[in-house]
Formats: structure tokens, sequence, C-alpha cells
């Protein structure tokens, strides 16, 4: 049944998060501190994807489930139709978390005691992936340029070394935000080919680009030398704010890689759980305009984001391209632990030193408008008040 089309999707009402093991909302539990941290949406799911759930639940089965043909189908063809992959459903293989993906990649690329390379600041799980099977970590800064995070190919190739066999891309990138363009992943695909440097895309923010001049390009779509050398993660979760239910998958067309990462994987990773899957199905196929509401309220967010820390003394931030991430440059205001300083003003935001972006905050607006503008509030009267 589509229930979208005459359904009115009401994302500013509020849905108590309190109480209900929520990790964004306990970490301040009996605070009064509003959580604009770990990302996931304050928002219901899709009526769609609810409804699928409640029947399987009413259904009252739980046992062990295969990701089924249907699921397959509407991968395949969500691939097809948006980003004109013609991927094969044998090249999907489905994970329980997309950071699962990343530990196999590093797992199934190279041995112990090569390097992986990655661009930061970046989500945290990049920076342990490597290190969790016995790899060196090499961390290329990107550069600020015009306001806009970018690659320094120069200083990312002087960086590879002879153990370099990985590079862990993050398109669009979390934290900064960027929609990396075809030409900035073809550079990155040459450099790679060039040095036997296999890439992990880490795509799981491919459904929320706000900006509407910029599409996602899947990196393994540029060409069939970067497909060959290439695998992708992707996942439902972000997109239509499902992650708890812990359903991602890799497309992995070389036939080789695709062994050596489902070889990373036996006996370790277990299967999706059907609740995961069946969400993944309904997400993909009925939620079309649920998302295209839910990236217009996103825009209106980032437009408030954007204002207000216009207006603050000493934070600045580059425009937000995709994601519902901000990174705030607190360098300027002299603060000896920004995070720290915003807790105590009653608003929780990630430490960019987790993201080896030290003197940077990361700011979650996937909540409710009144939420955020509360929040944001409450940022800008702290700095007032410290600036004084
Ligand atoms: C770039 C990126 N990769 C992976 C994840 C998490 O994936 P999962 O919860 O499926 O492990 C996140 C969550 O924020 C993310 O931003």
């Amino acid at each position: 049944m589509n229930m979208e089309n005459t359904t009115f999707f009401d994302f500013d009402m509020p849905v108590e998060r309190r109480g209900t093991s929520s990790l964004k909302w306990e970490k301040y539990k009996d605070k009064d501190v509003l959580p604009l941290w770990v990302a996931d949406m304050d928002f219901r799911s899709a009526p769609a994807v609810i409804d699928a759930l409640q029947q399987q639940v009413a259904y009252g089965v739980f046992g062990y489930t295969i990701p089924h043909d249907a699921l397959m189908e509407v991968v395949v063809s969500m691939l097809n139709r948006q980003y004109d992959w013609p991927v094969q459903a044998e090249w999907l293989i489905w994970l329980p978390g997309l950071v699962t993906g990343i530990n196999l990649a590093c797992r199934a690329v190279g041995d112990e005691g090569d390097d992986v390379m990655t661009a930061v600041p970046v989500y945290p799980p990049f920076l342990t992936a490597p290190g969790n099977s016995g790899r060196n970590l090499i961390k290329v800064p990107l550069k600020k340029r015009q306001n806009r995070w970018k690659f320094d190919f120069d200083l990312l190739e002087s960086m590879i070394t002879s153990k370099t066999r990985l590079f862990i891309l993050c398109n669009p990138h979390n934290p900064v935000g960027r929609v990396y363009s075809r030409n900035e992943l073809e550079t990155l695909s040459i450099i790679c080919k060039k040095h036997g440097i296999v890439i992990c895309s880490d795509e799981i923010h491919n459904g929320l680009i706000l900006d509407e001049d910029k599409i996602h390009i899947p990196t393994a779509t540029l060409d069939a030398d970067t497909a060959a050398h290439t695998l992708t993660l992707m996942a439902p979760s972000k997109t239509f704010n499902l992650p708890g239910l812990g359903c991602s998958f890799a497309v992995i067309s070389d036939k080789n890689l695709r062994g050596r990462f489902k070889r990373a994987m036996a006996g370790i990773v277990p299967m999706v759980n059907l609740f995961g899957l069946r969400a993944a199905e309904v997400a993909f196929r009925d939620c079309s305009d649920w998302h295209a509401a839910l990236l217009d309220y996103l825009r209106g967010n980032r437009r408030s984001v954007e204002k207000a820390v216009s207006q603050m003394p000493y934070l600045s931030m580059a425009p937000v391209e995709a994601t519902y991430l901000a990174w705030l440059d607190a360098r300027d205001t002299g603060l000896r632990d920004p995070a720290a300083f915003f807790e105590d003003a009653g608003v929780g935001l990630q430490d960019g030193n987790e993201f080896a972006g030290p003197g940077f905050l990361r700011l979650n607006f996937a909540c409710r408008r009144a939420l955020l503008l509360e929040a944001l509030d409450r940022m800008a009267t702290a700095l007032n008040h410290q600036a004084i």
C-alpha cells in the first residue's frame, strides 16, 4: 500500500525520545541539555516503513531471514535509476552495520602492518578501524579553500607510502558536508589506481544531498577501472532514519575483492535482522514523498543554522552541501574546551577532537525546528555573554 500520496509529513511534531533508550537522548538524561550530537534524526520514520514493520510484528514469527529477491530487485533498480549504475545482485553483500563494512574493508585489503589512508576530519570509526586489524592509519588533512573543504591532492599523494593499500573515502563527507564532484573523485581514483590502492567508499549519506545543484556520484560509477578497485558501502539508515535497525550493504563488482571481503566476514558477521531488511525494502521503494519532504525540512533547518552561526561571535562554518551535520569552527572563540562550554550552556554538540578536528564542533540539525532554534539561541547567548 502506498501511504504517501495524501499524507502530510509533520517534522515539527514533538516526538518524546527521553526514556526510550535513545543513545542521543540518554547521554543527557535528567539534564537540561538539548542533544545535537550523534547522527540520528529525532523524526519518526516514514509511515510506509512503520506500517510494514507493524505487519511484521503482527505476524509474530521472527526467524532467520535472508535478503529476499524483492529486496535485491529494489536495491538494484534504485541504484540503476538514481545513478545509472547497472549493479548485479551478486555484487551485493548485506551487513548489520556500515561500520562493520569499514572494518571488514581494512581486514580484506592488504596485510597487518600495511597503511590505510583517510582524509580528516572524518567520522571517528574511520580513525579506529585500521588499528582494529593491525594496520597503520595515515591521516591526510582536508584544506579549506574559498570556504569549502577540499582535498589537497599533492599532499595526499606525497603521504602515500609503499605500504598504503586502502583509502577510506567519506562521500558525502561527514563531518564537513561536502558532496565531491566528478573531477575530485576522478583525481582521487587516478592517484589510488597509480599506487595500487583500493578505495572503500562510504556513501551512507548519499540520500541527503541538500544543495539542489549537486548530485551524488558513487565512486564506482566513474569508470570500469575505478569500479575494479572500489568497494562501496551504503545503507538506508541515515536517509530514512533507521540506524537502530542495523542494515547496510556493500557493493563490490570485482570478484577477487568480493571474495576477500566475504572471507573476512566468515563466522563473525551475523545476518541482518528481518526488521532491517523489511524496512530497507519499503524505504527504498515506497518512501520517495517522505524523503522529498524530509530534504525540504532539512534545508530549512540548514538555513536556520547558517543564519544563526553567521550572527554568533567567533563561530563560523562552511556551507553544508549534504548531510544534516554542520561542522562549526570554534577556534577563534579562545575556548579551551568548546564542547564543554556549550554543554554547560545546555547544548550537546560533538567534540571535533573525536574526528581529528580539534577546535571544531559537530552539530546535528535533524530535529524539530523549535528545538533547533532553542539550541541555537542558547549557544548565541552563551557566546555573547562570554564575549563581554
Ligand atoms: C560516514 C558514516 N559511516 C557510517 C555510519 C554508521 O553506520 P552504521 O550505524 O550502519 O554502522 C555513520 C553514522 O553516522 C556515518 O556518518
